[in-house]
C-alpha cells in the first residue's frame, strides 16, 4: 500500500513560509470556487458526497457540523481550529501546520464563507511556538493579498493542558477563563465562542476541505473506506523502526501502516501491544493488524482510531509500568471540576502503584474495575469517563504483567 498525500500533498514540495508558493501550487483556488457555489449546497455536498468526518477523536460528520451552525439565525458567528494537539502520541496537526499553514486557513476560510462568520481563532498547542509564528505570518501574508475578504484570522496559544483540547474547553480558555469544560447541549454550534453559533473542527479537518473543493466530493467519496473516506494522518511511533506521519487511504490496514511504513519492531522482538487512537485509548495486539484503518472497522474489534496516534510496543514492556504513566497522565490532566474526575484520576493511579508495590492485587483490581464503572458514566467530561480504559485493557490482555509484579 502506497503512501496516497492529499492533505499534505505540499508537505516537502513548498516553502511554509511563502504564500506565493503556496498560490503557485493552486492555493486559493478552492476559496474562490467556493464562494461561487452556493453556501447550503456546498455544505451539503460535502456532508453527503465527500462523506468527511472530523479528524480529531471522534470522528463526527463535518457537513452535518457546518449545516448545524448555518442553521442559526445569528448576525455573529465564529470558526475555531482545534490545533491544541494534546493527545499523547499524537504530532500529525504539527506536521500539516509546519509544511503547510495556508491549506489549514483556507479551509477555515470555506468554512467561513458556509456558515457566514466574520472571525477565525486558531487555538494552537503553546509549545508549538514555530507554528504559531507560522500561522500569524500565513493569516497576515492572506489578510495582505485580500484572500480573508475581511474575515480576521486569529492565532491564538494553547494554555498547556491536555483538557483544553476539548471543544468546550477550548472555548471556555479561548474566553479567557481557566480551561474547563461545559455541558453540552448546546453544542458549539449552537452557543459557542462567546455564545454564538461556532464551528469547532481538528486542523486536519480543516486542512483536507480545500483539496475537496477543488477535486469534487465525489473524487473524496471515492478514495479508502466507504464510510469513511479520504485519507487520514497517521501518528506512528514506540518500537518500530521508522517513526513519523503517514497519510495512508481509509482502506489500508494496520498492518501496511506497522510493517509497510513502519518496518516492523526491532529484529529478535515482537509486538507485544498496540495503543490505537491516543492516550486514552485501550490495547490491541498483533492479531489485529489486518483490520482497516477507519473508524468503523477500528470501532468493530473495540478498537479507537481516535486522533490516529499508533504507539507500538514490543514484549519487553510491561504493560503494569506502562499503564501507571497513563494513569499519573489523567491525574494531573483533571481540570477538577467535576469531583468523580478530580478524586477517581488519583485513586486509579495510586491503585496502579500499589500493585505495582507489590500491594492486594485483587482488592486494587476490584477498585480499578469499579472506578471504571462509576467514571464512565458520571464524569463530567470524555477525559474521566475515558481515563481508566488503558487500564482496564491492560488488565483484560496482559494479566500477567500485574500478577509477575505482584509476585516479585
Ligand atoms: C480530553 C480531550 C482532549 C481533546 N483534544 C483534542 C485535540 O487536541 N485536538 C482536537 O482536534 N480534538 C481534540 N479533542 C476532540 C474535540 O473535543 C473535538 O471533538 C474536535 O476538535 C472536533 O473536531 P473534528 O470534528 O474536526 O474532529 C479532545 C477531546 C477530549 C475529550
Amino acid at each position: 500500500m502506497k503512501e496516497v498525500r492529499i492533505t499534505l500533498r505540499n508537505a516537502g514540495k513548498i516553502n511554509p513560509e511563502s504564500i506565493e508558493d503556496y498560490i503557485k501550487a493552486g492555493g486559493y483556488e478552492a476559496l474562490k470556487k467556493a464562494k461561487t457555489i452556493d453556501r447550503k449546497a456546498l455544505i451539503d455536498d460535502i456532508e453527503g458526497a465527500s462523506k468527511l468526518r472530523g479528524r480529531g477523536g471522534a470522528g463526527f460528520k463535518t457537513g452535518l457540523k457546518w449545516s448545524g451552525a448555518y442553521g442559526v439565525d445569528s448576525d455573529v458567528k465564529y470558526v475555531v481550529c482545534n490545533a491544541d494537539e494534546g493527545e499523547p502520541g499524537t504530532f500529525k496537526d504539527r506536521t500539516i501546520i509546519e509544511n503547510d499553514p495556508h491549506t489549514l486557513i483556507e479551509g477555515m476560510l470555506i468554512c467561513a464563507y458556509c456558515i457566514q462568520a466574520k472571525e477565525c481563532f486558531i487555538y494552537v498547542r503553546g509549545e508549538y511556538t514555530h507554528c504559531i509564528e507560522l500561522l500569524r505570518k500565513a493569516a497576515a501574508d492572506a489578510e495582505d493579498k485580500g484572500f480573508t475578504d475581511g474575515v480576521k484570522v486569529n492565532v491564538v496559544g494553547g494554555a498547556g493542558s491536555y483538557v483544553c483540547g476539548e471543544e468546550t474547553t477550548l472555548l471556555t480558555s479561548l474566553e479567557g477563563y481557566r480551561g474547563e469544560p461545559r455541558l453540552k447541549p448546546p453544542f458549539p454550534t449552537v452557543a459557542g465562542y462567546l455564545g454564538k453559533p461556532t464551528v469547532v473542527n481538528n486542523v486536519e479537518t480543516f486542512a483536507t476541505v480545500p483539496v475537496i473543493v477543488d477535486k469534487g466530493s465525489d473524487w473524496f467519496g471515492s478514495i479508502g473506506a466507504p464510510e469513511y473516506p479520504g485519507t487520514k494522518l497517521f501518528s506512528l511511533s514506540g518500537d518500530v523502526k521508522n517513526k513519523g506521519v503517514v497519510e495512508l487511504p481509509t482502506d489500508a490496514t494496520l498492518r501496511d501502516l506497522v510493517e509497510g511504513f513502519g518496518g516492523g519492531v526491532r529484529e529478535g522482538h515482537k509486538i507485544k501491544a498496540i495503543q490505537m487512537g491516543g492516550g486514552s485509548c485501550g490495547f490491541i495486539t498483533e492479531k489485529e493488524l489486518d483490520t482497516p484503518l477507519d473508524f468503523e472497522s477500528m470501532r468493530a474489534i473495540g478498537a479507537s482510531l481516535g486522533s490516529g496516534a499508533v504507539l507500538v510496543l514490543d514484549e519487553t514492556h510491561n504493560m503494569a509500568e506502562f499503564v501507571k504513566g497513563t494513569s499519573h497522565f489523567f491525574a494531573h490532566e483533571s481540570c477538577g471540576k467535576c469531583s468523580p474526575c478530580r478524586e477517581g484520576t488519583s485513586r486509579l493511579e495510586e491503585a496502579v502503584e500499589d500493585i505495582l508495590n507489590g500491594g492486594d492485587l485483587n482488592k486494587n483490581v476490584a477498585l480499578i474495575n469499579k472506578l471504571n464503572d462509576v467514571m464512565s458514566m458520571s464524569c463530567f467530561c470524555p477525559l474521566g469517563q475515558g481515563a481508566c480504559t488503558p487500564v482496564v485493557s491492560a488488565l483484560k490482555l496482559f494479566p500477567e504483567d500485574f500478577k509477575a509484579k505482584k509476585e516479585a
